[in-house]
């Protein structure tokens, strides 16, 4: 069974407001959610007509997610996906971190998506429910990152995806997209640009990768086409750093 009714986080822009597009494109219902109200208006205003419900949630924040869930599920319970692609990436190294912003940084990109796992598992489970959940890394994460932070964090969504792919088995499948310099979104303007020259002296091929492609495989990894799919690593990197 593929799914149908998709929540997607950090759809506001980039990977995240490709790929409501696509979902949309291939019959689903989405439930997109972001920090940015006017980026959701603006979701909303493109697609007007279509299955498409957007509501503000600052992953980052444990009260935020608690009343996005709630409010969702008793909306749409029918919801069978979860797609944790809000993300924060700051670029600096660890030295240049307070205390409040490591707390944030972790928050965001970590604890987000364990909180909506968990309210998402929680609703499906008890009823022998199938779904399936999509976290986004980064080749950060395997590789390490000049970002010590960030390096950190997507390791651990990594840990999270596999640790979760046993937890909600059998029937919720869980894997993570692992996207490499993706053109044209904010997190890839605040690369240091010594590193972002790094990163595309080891990409093997010379595609630009861009969020439509990066879509199609959080799209892929949720459709029934990997259905016998759970705890991998699937990568969007162009081949860079072989690993
Ligand atoms: N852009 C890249 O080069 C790259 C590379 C590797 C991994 N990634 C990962 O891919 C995912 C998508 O990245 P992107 O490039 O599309 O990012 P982006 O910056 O273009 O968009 C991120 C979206 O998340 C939203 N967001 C940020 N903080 C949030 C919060 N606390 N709560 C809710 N929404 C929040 C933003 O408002 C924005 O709409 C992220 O998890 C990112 O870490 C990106």
């Amino acid at each position: 069974m593929s799914v149908s009714t998709v929540i997607v986080t950090g759809a506001a822009a980039g990977v995240g407001r490709a790929l409501v597009g696509l979902l949309l494109d291939r019959g689903m219902t989405v439930i997109a959610s972001d920090i940015d109200e006017p980026g959701l208006a603006s979701l909303r205003d493109a697609h007007a007509g279509r299955p498409l419900a957007v509501s503000t949630c600052d992953v980052g924040v444990r009260a935020e997610c608690d009343a996005f869930m709630e409010r969702t599920l008793a909306a749409f319970p029918q919801v069978d996906g979860l797609v944790n692609n809000a993300g924060l990436y700051l670029g600096r190294p660890v030295w240049d971190y307070d205390d409040t912003t490591i707390e944030r940084v972790i928050a965001v990109n970590v604890k987000g998506p364990v909180w909506l796992s968990r309210a998402f598992a929680g609703h499906l489970l008890p009823h022998e429910r199938r779904g399936a959940i999509v976290n986004l890394a980064s080749v950060a994460g395997e590789v390490g990152s000049s970002d010590a932070l960030y390096g950190t964090v997507k390791a651990g969504v990594i840990g999270l995806t596999k640790s979760n792919a046993m937890n909600f088995a059998p029937y919720i499948r869980v894997n993570v997209v692992s996207p490499g310099l993706i053109v044209n979104t904010a997190i890839a303007d605040r690369i240091p640009e010594y590193r972002y020259k790094e990163y595309k002296r080891q990409e093997m091929l010379d595609y630009d990768i861009l969020p439509e492609d990066v879509a199609r495989i959080c799209a892929y990894a949720l459709s029934d086409d990997a259905k016998s799919m759970t705890g991998a690593v699937l990568r969007a990197d162009n081949g860079c750093y072989p690993r």
